[in-house]
């Protein structure tokens, strides 16, 4: 298993960023994205189902990686440590949630949009970040930037980026690995289209080959 956040970069060239409305969808959208080849899962906490979703995910496919995502509070933390996560992703940071989060002891991807923010989480030890919201804070002119000064950070960008422009995001000599949802689209998941879905985890993984 994943022991550091700069590990879970390495999982895939994709993290999927998931909603899951219907916790009875979360382990045969896990196993199609396994099927596709995509060892890694970011369940986002944005529906009230979500923890449990990212339960059922940890219990029955003990091969993915899952984490939670869009976790904003110490009690999120809390809540996705006790349900089995194996990491956990925030859109942003806070003195608290970074607190909570270095207690869970679990590998976490802060967010963070400008080079300040950046410096404030490697004060608290943390440079492997997600670079977010990736296409609005900038995009890879402003990533690209970042590498001069900060050599030292690895990044996963995340907002906006597609299947199309993910290959450029991952030329970067600071990214590790990109985050998107296109992945599991809403309208696959409501049809339980499976098949779709390990479609297209399948050519996210040729994105690194
Ligand atoms: C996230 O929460 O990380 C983003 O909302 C995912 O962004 P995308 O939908 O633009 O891929």
């Amino acid at each position: 298993m994943t022991s550091t956040a700069r590990d879970l970069l390495a999982v895939s060239p994709v993290i999927p960023v998931v909603v899951v409305e219907d916790p009875a969808d979360a382990v045969p959208l896990a196993q199609a994205l396994l099927r596709g080849g995509v060892g890694i899962i970011e369940i986002t906490l944005r529906t009230p189902n979500a923890v449990a979703a990212l339960a059922a995910v940890a219990e029955a496919v003990p091969e993915m990686r899952v984490g939670a995502g869009t976790v904003t509070t110490p009690q999120q933390v809390e809540a996705a440590r006790n349900a089995g996560a194996g990491f956990l992703v925030s859109p942003g940071a806070t003195e608290a949630l970074v607190d909570a989060a270095l207690a869970s002891g679990l590998p976490f991807l802060p967010g963070a949009g400008t080079v300040s923010e950046m410096l404030a989480l490697r004060e608290r030890g943390l440079d492997t970040l997600k670079f977010f919201p990736a296409e609005p804070s900038g995009g890879r002119a402003y990533l690209s930037a970042v590498a001069g000064p900060l050599p030292d950070f690895a990044f996963c960008p995340t907002g906006g980026i597609s299947a199309g422009s993910a290959a450029d995001w991952l030329a970067l000599p600071n990214v590790g690995c990109v985050g998107g949802s296109w992945l599991t689209p809403a309208d696959a998941v409501r049809a339980r289209d499976w098949d779709r879905i390990e479609r297209l985890a399948s050519e996210s993984t040729a994105l690194r080959e």
